[in-house]
């Protein structure tokens, strides 16, 4: 599977996102990853669908919207018409797992269930036919700049395993203290499409970051 790096915006500068949003894709990104916080489901403030849509008009990139909210069913047509390209959503906080992916879907966008790293694969287990992706969170939700959980390699090589036994080629995306050097471990544990917040914006280069992290993946 093409790997793929997914930018996150928590660490732009929101007084310029335009321009950082711009910066990220002439720097070679895949996509633009926007985490959405309730204070609800994580214990932080962010953005909603308005960030989105304004976001949609800076870039031709597709974006990547990772909602941890509550009650994300009341939300589906806000981010879709915000020009959301991809939805994740915390099979934790959603009750009706299945229906609400499907209510992604039914809107034109592809869906993804995002686990907590301490919530077990199970859970995906009766739903792999409703997923377009797959994000295992390698931080606890909530802020930018945490530390790589190191037992979440484990949980990326016991997913691959489900998804081959399943017959299922699923795309798995990560999130959360990825750097420059841990992006090619956490690769070569099943990893498929790399959100990187800090670990790109905080460094004065997004383009030679992004160029360094594509050759690790290659080497
Ligand atoms: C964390 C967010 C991440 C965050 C990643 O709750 O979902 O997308 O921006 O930031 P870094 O890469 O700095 O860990
Ligand atoms: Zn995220």
């Amino acid at each position: 599977m093409q790997k793929k790096i997914s930018p996150s915006i928590l660490s732009a500068d929101f007084a310029r996102l335009g321009d950082e949003i711009r910066a990220l894709e002439t720097a070679g990104a895949d996509y633009i990853h926007l985490d959405v916080m309730d204070g609800h489901f994580v214990p932080n403030i962010t953005i909603g669908p308005l960030v989105v849509a304004a976001a949609r008009t800076a870039t031709n990139l597709p974006l990547d919207v990772h909602l941890m909210i509550e009650n994300a069913d009341c939300y589906i047509d806000a981010f879709a018409d915000a020009g959301s390209s991809l939805i994740s959503i915390h099979p934790e906080a959603c009750p009706h797992l299945q229906r609400t992916l499907q209510a992604i879907r039914d809107r034109g966008v592809l869906a993804a269930a995002a686990l907590n790293p301490a919530t077990p694969l199970c859970v995906l287990e009766h739903v792999l036919n409703d997923l377009d992706m797959i994000l295992i969170m390698t931080v606890n939700p909530g802020f930018g700049g945490q530390k790589f959980i190191p037992a979440m390699l484990d949980k990326l090589r016991r997913l691959q395993a489900m998804l081959a036994a399943a017959g299922k080629n699923i795309p798995v995306e990560v999130d959360g203290g990825i750097v420059v050097d841990n992006i090619r471990t956490v690769n070569d544990a099943g990893a498929d499409i790399f959100v990187s917040g800090s670990g790109i914006l905080n460094t004065p280069d997004y383009g030679k970051t992004i160029t360094t992290m594509r050759k690790r993946l290659a080497a």
